[in-house]
């Protein structure tokens, strides 16, 4: 997204500002065609085989340093990405733990984490902490299994929601430190349940941290990662 429009988004958005250092950003942020398509579409076929090699654990991310060599095709458009998070995350962030999302529906029922905040421990404090940003690359588009970012407690009479459906090629990201989680479509008060989708919901998670974390409180965090893993996803490296 160029500077035009980012300024354009945050004009549109009428959300609760998340104050992220210098910058404001919205509860929920999305940057639409944030890949180039054809990019879009390798990365689309190479997540779906890796993730349905079943190869890595389902509950481990793996850590990529920002000043290393990418290593496959997620790593390689990380720079993309980069470009249009919050200057300060771009700036401060030594790097991102990354890990591939595949829903089959029902989507809400099937998203192993429920309602949860993204951690990982700070070897520094000891403490169980959260990124500074948390982001979701979607590569598929369905109608159904929205990402939910909640301001606060999600039962709290004050604070705010903020829906994303999953569109091919949209990069969202919020606050590390917010609570969130896959919701059905049934469950959001104002839209038409009717016509639910029932594709694959293929996403990659990428956490923008300023430290490399250690396990946290959804498994190996930030793991050790080499190109054996997921071969898948050397396409393009
Ligand atoms: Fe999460």
């Amino acid at each position: 997204m160029t500077l035009l429009g980012r300024d354009a988004s945050r004009r549109r958005h009428q959300g609760k500002m998340q104050d992220l250092g210098f910058e404001l950003m919205p509860l929920l942020e999305i940057a639409k065609e944030i890949l180039p398509p054809d990019v879009a579409n390798t990365l689309r076929e190479a997540v779906e085989k890796a993730a349905n090699s079943r190869r890595g654990s389902p509950t481990s991310s793996y850590w990529y340093s920002l000043e290393s060599k990418p290593r496959n095709i997620l790593e390689e458009v990380i720079p993309i990405l980069r470009a249009v998070v919050p200057f300060t995350v771009s700036e401060e962030c030594i790097g991102v733990d990354w890990w591939l999302g595949m829903l089959h529906p029902p989507y809400a029922e099937n998203f192993p984490y429920g309602l949860h905040r993204d951690g990982g421990r700070n070897p520094v404090s000891g403490n169980i902490e959260g990124p500074s940003l948390s982001t979701v690359l979607y590569l598929t588009e369905v109608d159904d299994g929205a990402l939910a970012v909640y301001s606060g407690e999600p039962d709290s009479i004050v604070g705010d929601i903020r829906y994303a459906f999953p569109r091919a090629n949209s990069f969202a990201m919020f606050s590390g430190e917010l609570l969130h989680n896959v919701v059905s479509r049934k469950s959001i008060i104002g839209i038409d349940s009717s016509t639910p989708s029932s594709g694959v919901r293929l996403s990659v998670q990428y956490n923008w941290w300023k430290f490399r974390p250690g396990r946290g409180n959804l498994g190996e965090t930030a793991a050790d990662y080499s190109a054996e893993i997921y071969p898948e996803l050397l396409s393009g490296v």
